[in-house]
């Protein structure tokens, strides 16, 4: 039998999993100075005793938003200022006014952390915290509060004028926020005063490009990758997946440990391209299996239809263009009607039935053409994006139980 230790080192394609994690925050971030730097001196005059001033980083997923924010907060730290405090937050955690001051107040005060506290009470709390003495009794306190992924705030406008107006009651010391975001529409959801509070100023985070992800690869293959495992191959190849999916260095990471996970359970010595490209097809189809666990019930049922018409061995008009193979929408319909009948189920009639047909190519799951004239006028052609027998294991999970 092995032990614990032999076990967790597998048969040697990892040196520290770890490191390829999401949560990983390297402590050398690469192609980002000109970004920290931005954000460090936005936050600079905390040490100098006064309000750093609110910034918003927005830049899409995967491109550094949160190790950048994470790093500065770290040399903050280092700084050891008696009165510069910070906190870091991710809103998907504390997503409302109350939740996040609560929180900020229970970090620097673990005893404080009971709840049913009115919303004043806990402002008091805070304006007391914030004015009264640090470490070593300095006093009035210069606090950063990074909320990550600040969108998902339910309450942002209020939250954000009560920071504010937290800075005119505060005899000592400041409150300035750093809100970072993915969602590019996100700021015109802001009333007008509070976008002005937040986006005192702003920093955009560019999409990594296949060069840069490869570096970042590279960095952390050292690390998490035994020698030598990994092919430059391997790296080529995840680095142009993840440039041409928004430049996203999680993903490009996402798929070498997945590559590895691969690897590591064929019992080979070497991850390569054709690693990475079961890495991707496995992510692709997880990304699909969490679409489809959110549709309604009749999209699903229409995309099982699809998958048992695929899979009808005796079905023969199928249409072929360009070697792929397209069945008839009328037939699926049928087939469609006929489960939800048999489930006990009104069936949708067919204008619904179109309308669920384009939302299902608009997610991906399906794609449709036309048929050109002479095969019964026009009709429309369909066939899944993914292969059918994983759709139907999907599907099954979640709804059909015959
Ligand atoms: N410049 C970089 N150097 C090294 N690793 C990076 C860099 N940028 C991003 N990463 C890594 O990529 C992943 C995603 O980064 P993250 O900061 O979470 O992106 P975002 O918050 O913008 O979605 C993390 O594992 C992070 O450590
Ligand atoms: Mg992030």
């Amino acid at each position: 039998m092995p032990s614990f230790s032999e076990l967790m080192q597998g048969n040697g394609v990892f040196r520290d999993k770890n490191v390829l994690s999401p949560h990983f925050v390297p402590s050398q971030l690469l192609f980002r100075d000109e970004e920290i730097k931005r954000v460090m001196q936005a936050v600079m005059p905390v040490l100098k005793g006064s309000r750093a001033r609110n910034l918003f980083v927005y830049g899409k997923t995967g491109t550094g938003k949160t190790c950048v924010a994470k790093h500065v907060l770290l040399k903050l730290d280092e700084e050891r200022n008696l009165r510069a405090k910070s906190v870091y937050l991710n809103c998907r955690i504390y997503d409302s006014r109350y939740k996040i001051m609560q929180k900020v107040i229970s970090h620097f005060n673990p005893s404080s952390a009971k709840t049913g506290y009115s919303f004043a009470h806990l402002y008091d709390r805070f304006l007391d915290w914030i004015e009264g003495p640090g470490d070593e009794g300095a006093d009035g306190k210069n606090m950063v509060l990074v909320l990550d992924e600040v969108d998902v705030v339910k309450d942002l406008d209020n939250l954000i004028y009560t920071l504010t107006r937290a800075n005119d009651d505060l005899k000592k010391g400041s409150v300035s926020v750093i809100g970072i975001s993915n969602k590019i529409n996100f700021k015109q959801r802001l009333d007008t005063r509070s976008k002005s509070a937040l986006c005192e100023d702003e920093v955009v985070f560019q999409p990594y490009d296949a060069q840069q992800l490869q570096g970042i690869l590279d960095q952390r293959v050292a690390k998490g990758f035994a020698d030598d495992v990994v092919l430059p191959g391997a790296i080529n190849l995840a680095s142009a997946i993840a440039a041409g999916d928004n430049g996203d260095a999680r993903y490009a990471l996402a798929l070498l440990l997945r590559a590895g996970e691969v690897g590591e359970r064929k019992k080979i010595e070497k991850i390569s391209e054709k690693e990475v490209e079961e890495a991707r097809k496995a992510a692709d189809e997880d990304k699909a299996a969490e679409i489809i666990g959110s549709l309604p019930e009749h999209q699903k049922l229409v995309l099982y239809a699809l998958a048992v018409v695929t899979d009808d061995v005796h079905y023969k008009r199928l249409v072929e263009e360009e070697g792929e193979k397209y069945y008839f929408s009328g037939e699926v319909y049928e087939r469609y009607r006929a489960m939800a009948k048999k489930m006990g189920q009104d069936p949708r009639t067919s204008r619904w039935y179109r309308e669920y047909l384009h939302e299902l190519e608009t997610l991906g799951l399906i794609n449709s053409i036309e048929s050109g004239k002479g095969v019964r006028g026009h009709a429309t052609l369909l066939r899944l994006a993914y292969e059918s027998s994983k759709i139907k294991s999907i599907v099954e999970k979640t709804v059909v139980r015959e």
